[in-house]
């Protein structure tokens, strides 16, 4: 096991196995990982010769000074936590100077509309910061392909937008939402969750359960209406919001139309973290 904590090392390395004509597989994250991060650096390590996972919490992104503050930073147990999937995954954990130099900065982007749908109402910045990092990891790494979960799935289709507006050399691979066993998507901020809340936050993916079966019978108004009354009445939930909209495009539908795909999206907060989570619905 390889851990990188400067740019140009990395660079050094990368350079070498390029030479050697192996292709290189991508996972970036900011740590505190679960399962649903490992699956894709099993995903990565099965169609790819070397993989590459980079831990770094992301200042640019968080629009909230306290999330980024509390976001868990658990640097030793995620590599172990990678050991045991491979011990041949190469970690990048730079320190913020390594990425930003002195100006911890985001570049402005334009994904075509698409920042500005869900996410992007209630995260101001957080898709340039989004943008930024991810292109300067791709920079320093230039991955063959790059794994992302769908659990954050604005996040994958501005992914794929940055690849194509920027002429990007990296095939961008959405992979499956991973759940706990009561159907809550994984994520970091489930471990800040009590065990009540983690248990009670499972209402989430069953909303959104009954929203795709309801999908085709019922209006999206009568859907939208019906899940806003189902968090009015259910404590310890607090919907931010709730959207189904066309899974390309991201926007918002009030019409069903035929050979579109549509997924439904839901924002909510349990106190005060906040949790997302998505489904396909056609
Ligand atoms: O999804 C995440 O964990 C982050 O947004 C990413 C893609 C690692 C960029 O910091």
């Amino acid at each position: 096991m390889q851990i990188f904590k400067e740019k140009d090392a990395l660079k050094k390395h990368i350079k070498a196995l390029k030479n050697e004509k192996k292709s290189i597989g991508f996972v970036p994250t900011m740590g505190a990982l679960h399962e649903g991060h490992l699956s894709l650096i099993k995903q990565a390590i099965s169609a790819c010769d070397k993989v590459v996972v980079s831990i770094f919490v992301n200042p640019t992104q968080f629009d909230n000074p306290s999330d980024l503050e509390k976001y868990p930073r658990t640097l030793d147990q995620d590599v172990a936590k990678i050991n045991e999937v491979d011990r041949d995954v190469l970690i990048f954990s730079p320190p913020a100077s390594e990425i930003y130099g002195d100006q911890i900065i985001s570049e402005e982007f334009s994904f075509d509309g698409l920042e500005h749908q869900m996410e992007g109402r209630f995260r101001k910045g957080h898709f340039n910061g989004v943008g930024t990092i991810v292109k300067k990891l791709f920079e320093m790494v230039e991955p063959d392909k790059a794994f992302f979960g769908e659990k954050d799935y604005q996040q994958l289709q501005i992914i794929k937008k940055l690849v194509e507006k920027q002429n990007l050399k990296v095939e961008i691979v959405g992979c499956p939402i991973h759940r706990e066993i009561n159907g809550l998507a994984r994520s970091s901020r489930n471990e800040r969750l009590s065990p009540e809340a983690r248990q009670k936050a499972s209402f989430i993916y069953s909303i959104l359960q009954q929203v795709k079966e309801d999908f085709g019978t019922k209006s999206a108004t009568e859907i939208n209406t019906w899940v806003s009354q189902e968090f009015e009445s259910y404590p310890g939930l607090e919907l931010e919001y709730f959207e189904i909209a066309n899974a390309d495009t991201l926007t918002s539908i009030r019409d069903i139309e035929n050979n579109i795909k549509y997924r439904a999206f839901i924002a909510a907060y349990s106190g005060e973290i906040r949790l997302i989570d998505n489904i396909a619905l056609n």
